[in-house]
């Protein structure tokens, strides 16, 4: 087997991957830096998002507000020391790509331009145009390019982390191209892989959105956190998930049902007759909406599609122009893939899967438990966006957790003595245990697509916007009879070139060890909070699930869920207020 060694090993090539990559560099120029990606760094997901990154850009907004916004947002499940660090640290990372030549837009005057979004009570969304991932991504990427110690593994896919005297020394990984299993050594790794929303069946998530670093992670003994807390994106296209921007509601799109009613103001987000300022309606938070969707569908009054039922964005008032400017790509993705045009016609969306709010469980600077070992960005779980995320804030997640990340990443490699010779042995097995379970067997009875099919269809039964004891109960056996099944899978493609058979094969074990860890700790919460919401137990409960859920596998399969107290610093536990006045409680720090 071939072997390379690196100080600093990324996994991963998005947003939070490169910006950790270049953090790292920027510490310590003598680091050798490898990333290493599935894909090429450029078709990472970060390259879709579209709709903006959060950060205080206007004198009429604070800090203060930002922290606010994100923590009541996140139902207060959030570590406000993380999201302190988080509002402070964006605006200068938001800037700082700017330097790097990314072309936010800008007012007539030469300012920054920043738009609403959703849960955002003051407009503090930088964007370029409704392509922003694109901008970011290219941006980090070409930056990254200047720096001589970042090498890159460009479709390499990892199937284990090395794990030996209690921390973390490289990785094990398959170079799609040759077919080779090849061993990559290093003395820290950064795991930035994303997220999973390919578990469910309608995701804005590229196909390549497996829950990799996830279960990597977990398979190494280090918990996952809060699994429980799983975004809907009310705006998604029927059939393909495609995501349609929250910033096509931040530009002025109305959300209607089937009788042409904005029926956002029937469930406590605000009145179209209310001041813009409390005026949440179409701008309340992701998990506020998609609830309401599925109330609204069970009044029946949404429109029922092949591909299940829709609601309708209208932007049809917004004109040509604005929507050529400000939307040009939610024009596009309508034209290309329903054959519709936005500016006389009405958009049919559906609340689809789009971020995990739980993930890796780290700290402020992105270390795990495991020495050595780092996450960032959506596979990490801060945590910054507790029970749910605000729209924008993920995309300067990764600039600032990547960037903490790098630079203590950085500072750990140093005087690290290099790998040792039993994890190039444990490097071996893992080749026998890929040839043995997927190359070289054959007979297996079971269909990837098929398990997967499965997989997706008992989530989103089970574990979806709405959830309860029965619904998950009957989704973890599923889960646990697909596990069983999984073992019995065997590709028919046996060749080295290319095999996507096989990554598919490892994606699927991924998603599966994924989808039982979201499960197994939405059954243990049994409260209502954010995007978790439980029909058995409708009220959210501080005295007992103020807590992170912790969630580690044991050596014979199972999970086991812990709890860990959420930092609370400067505000306590209140209410979720939109399209309101806030009336402020004693003893809860107010923004502003
Ligand atoms: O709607 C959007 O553009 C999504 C943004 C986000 O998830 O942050």
């Amino acid at each position: 087997m071939e072997i390379r060694s690196h100080d600093i090993l990324l996994v991963g090539g998005g947003g939070a991957g490169l910006r950790a990559a270049i953090a790292a560099a920027e510490v310590n120029p003598k680091l050798s830096i490898a990333v290493v990606s599935k894909v090429y760094p450029m078709r990472s997901h970060t390259v879709s998002a579209e709709g903006g990154a959060a950060g205080v850009a206007k004198p009429d907004d604070s800090l203060d507000e930002h922290a606010y916004d994100t923590i009541s947002g996140g139902d207060w499940m959030c570590d406000q020391d993380a999201v302190e660090a988080f509002v402070k640290e964006a605006p200068q990372e938001l800037l700082r790509l700017e330097r790097w030549g990314c072309p936010w837009n800008r007012e007539p005057d030469g300012h920054i331009a920043v738009r609403a979004f959703g849960g955002m009570k003051k407009k503090r969304t930088w964007f370029a145009a409704d392509k922003t991932g694109f901008h970011m991504l290219h941006t980090l990427f070409q930056t990254s390019l200047k720096y001589q110690p970042i090498t890159r593994y460009d479709e390499w896919f990892v199937t284990k982390l090395l794990v030996d005297d209690g921390r973390v020394q490289g990785v094990v990984a398959i170079d799609v191209m040759s077919g080779k299993i090849q061993a990559i050594t290093a003395k820290a790794v950064i795991v930035c892989t994303g997220g999973c929303g390919r578990i469910f069946p309608f995701t804005t998530n590229a196909n390549i959105k497996n829950g990799d670093g996830m279960a990597l992670v977990q398979r190494a003994g280090t918990p996952l956190k809060d699994m429980e807390f799983l975004q809907y994106h009310p705006t998604g296209l029927p059939f393909t998930g495609i995501l349609i921007t929250e910033a096509a509601r931040a530009e002025g799109g109305y959300m209607i049902n089937k009788d042409g009613y904005r029926y956002l103001q029937d469930y406590n987000l605000g009145t179209p007759q209310a001041k813009p300022v409390l005026r949440s309606m179409e701008l309340g938070p992701r998990d506020r909406l998609s609830q309401a969707f599925v109330k609204e569908d069970q009044k029946g009054r949404t429109v029922k599609t092949e591909y299940g039922s829709v609601v309708h964005l209208d932007l049809r008032h917004l004109g040509e122009k604005l929507i050529n400017a400000k939307l040009p790509f939610v024009r596009e993705l309508c034209m290309k893939y329903e054959n519709i045009d936005p500016v006389n016609e009405l958009i049919p969306v559906r609340p689809v899967v789009h971020y995990m709010m739980g993930g890796v469980s780290t700290d402020i600077n992105g270390a795990t438990s495991l020495g050595g070992l780092f996450a960032a960005g959506e596979v990490a779980c801060v945590s910054i966006n507790g029970a749910n995320r605000l729209g924008s804030n993920s995309l300067t997640e990764c600039l600032v957790f990547g960037a903490r990340a790098g630079r203590a990443a950085a500072e750990f490699a140093v005087g690290q003595k290099m790998p040792n010779g039993r994890v190039l042995a444990q490097a071996t097995d893992e080749q026998k245990r890929l040839e043995q379970q997927y190359l070289h067997k054959s007979g297996g009875q079971e269909r990837i697509a098929t398990l997967r099919d499965e997989m997706q269809k008992a989530v989103e039964s089970g574990a979806g916007i709405y959830r309860e004891q029965s619904t998950l109960s009957q989704a973890g056996n599923k889960l646990r009879e697909l596990q069983e099944r999984y073992a019995n899978i065997s590709l028919d493609d046996h060749s080295q070139t290319f095999n996507t058979e096989l990554t598919s094969a490892l994606e699927l074990g991924y998603m599966l060890d994924v989808a039982q860890s979201i499960v197994e700790c939405a059954l243990h919460r049994t409260e209502s909070r954010g995007a978790h919401q439980r029909t058995d137990f409708p009220e959210r409960d501080d005295q007992r699930f103020l807590a992170h859920s912790l969630v580690r596998r044991n050596s014979d399969g199972s999970l086991k869920v812990d709890y860990l107290p959420v930092k609370i610093t400067r505000w306590p536990p209140g209410e979720r207020v939109y399209g309101q006045e806030e009336k402020p409680k004693d003893g809860i720090k107010q923004a502003g």
